[in-house]
């Protein structure tokens, strides 16, 4: 087990009618509230009233951010930083899944950026001095409500940065407010959460029991739950285990000790939503059975965390372990497929015409030599091929 530090400062306050701490912990930031939201969910769950009768009542002044897009793009932040500025804003307020998130923690850290916000988004700056931020969760997905992270999108270039921002102050997760999430976003959001989870399973690092032992429970977590969430979208315990599983994810938890992998399905991804706006989970579904398939076939190492993950993941027995690991991955190909979603990218009409150009950038600085098995350009061709 490596060495390693975790600091989450995010309060979190989970489960059924958690907002009502949402004036308690706007106020102690401030009365001047930024209330940032995505294309309009909120207003047809019903919740954006609720939020507005609980701003009303506690004298909040509200600037609206609205319009968010999945996938946010560098104009919404440059947006929020401009209300931000305008109207003296003291906190945050972003409503909604992980882009509606992610752009506030951008504009948070905007608001103190000199310069250009674009330059921001791409510099390694590490974290920044931000404005308070509190969320309220509507989708189980990215764990951006107990994380640090966000991810913004310029489709001017095709270009899609994750970067470190600021963590929320406080997350509001109350899993009822996922019960309108359409089907085609509750299994590319589950599909999100186990790709955070195999980002960092499948590491060098194989003595690290805590972390193994929490990201197989996720992992099972999600593959029960989600098809009963998509059975009966009103199932309150499958919608809490996944906005739980959502949140710990991508916390750091599940890589406890473990060496980073530079996480090449997420590395592949924003390339495909880069181009092509693709919904992030969706591409991410696509991807992990064929690169799973490809560094298998790469690299013999692997075999035996494969192996694990046949056994302790997908139930399956067997002597021929090479068997055993390709049963898994298949296996695990099968349930993405029965969740709905497209699983190749022609479904998408996506074609080979930019892989080039996503293979590079993808791999841009050697962010992928400390994968669990290093991937060169000519494999990121490969396995984007046997996506399509
Ligand atoms: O925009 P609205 O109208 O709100 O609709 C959204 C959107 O169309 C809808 N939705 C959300 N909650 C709903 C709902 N519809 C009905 N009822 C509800 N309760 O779902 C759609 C997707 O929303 P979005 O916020 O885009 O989803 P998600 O949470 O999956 O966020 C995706 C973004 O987060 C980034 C992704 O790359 C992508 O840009 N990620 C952020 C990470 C982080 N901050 O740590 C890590 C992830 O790996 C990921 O890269
Ligand atoms: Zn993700």
């Amino acid at each position: 087990m490596l060495n390693f530090t975790h600091d989450i400062p995010t309060k979190l306050h989970f489960g059924k009618g958690a907002i009502e701490h949402l004036a308690l912990a706007l106020d102690a930031f401030g009365k001047n509230v930024l209330l940032a939201y995505g294309g309009g969910s909120v207003k047809r769950s019903g919740l954006y009233d609720t939020i507005l009768d609980i701003l009303r009542d506690g004298n909040f002044k509200v600037t609206e951010l609205d319009g968010i897009e999945p996938n946010p793009r560098i104009e919404s932040v440059e947006r929020g930083v401009e209300l931000c500025r305008q109207n003296g804003i003291d906190v945050i307020l972003a409503v909604g899944g992980g882009s509606t998130i992610d752009c506030g923690k951008a504009v948070a850290t905007g608001i103190f950026w000199e310069g250009a916000l674009w330059d921001m988004v791409t510099s390694r700056h590490g974290q920044l001095r931000a404005l308070p931020i509190v969320d309220v969760l509507t989708i189980a997905a990215t764990g951006s409500e107990f994380d640090g992270g966000g991810v913004i999108s310029n489709m001017a270039l095709n270009q899609k940065v994750g970067n470190s921002y600021t963590y929320p102050a406080v997350s509001i997760c109350d899993p009822t407010y996922t019960f309108t999430v359409p089907a085609y976003q509750t299994a590319a959001g589950s599909a999100d959460i186990m790709s955070h989870v195999f980002e960092g399973y499948f590491s060098r690092t194989m003595d690290s029991d805590l972390s193994d032992g929490i990201a197989e429970a996720i992992l099972k977590s999600v593959m029960r739950n989600c098809p009963t969430a998509l059975a009966n979208p009103e199932d309150y315990e499958a919608r809490a285990n996944l906005m739980a599983d959502s949140s710990v994810a991508c916390s750091g938890i599940p890589e406890y000790g473990k060496q980073s992998t530079g996480w090449p399905c997420h590395a592949m991804e924003h390339q495909l939503s880069a181009f092509y706006d693709i919904t992030h989970g969706v591409g991410l579904a696509i991807l992990t059975p064929r690169w799973m398939r490809h560094i298998l076939a790469k690299d013999a190492t692997t075999l035996p965390r494969f192996v694990r993950f046949a056994r302790n993941v997908m139930g399956l027995d067997g002597d021929d372990e090479l068997s055993l690991a390709h049963a898994a991955i298949d296996a695990l190909e099968d349930y993405l497929t029965s969740t709905g979603i497209p699983m190749a990218l022609t479904e998408l009409g996506i074609g080979r015409e930019h892989f080039a150009e996503m293979t590079a950038r993808a791999n841009r600085g050697g962010r992928l030599d400390n994968a669990f098995v290093p991937l060169t350009d000519e494999d990121i061709e490969q396995i984007l091929e046997a996506c399509l």
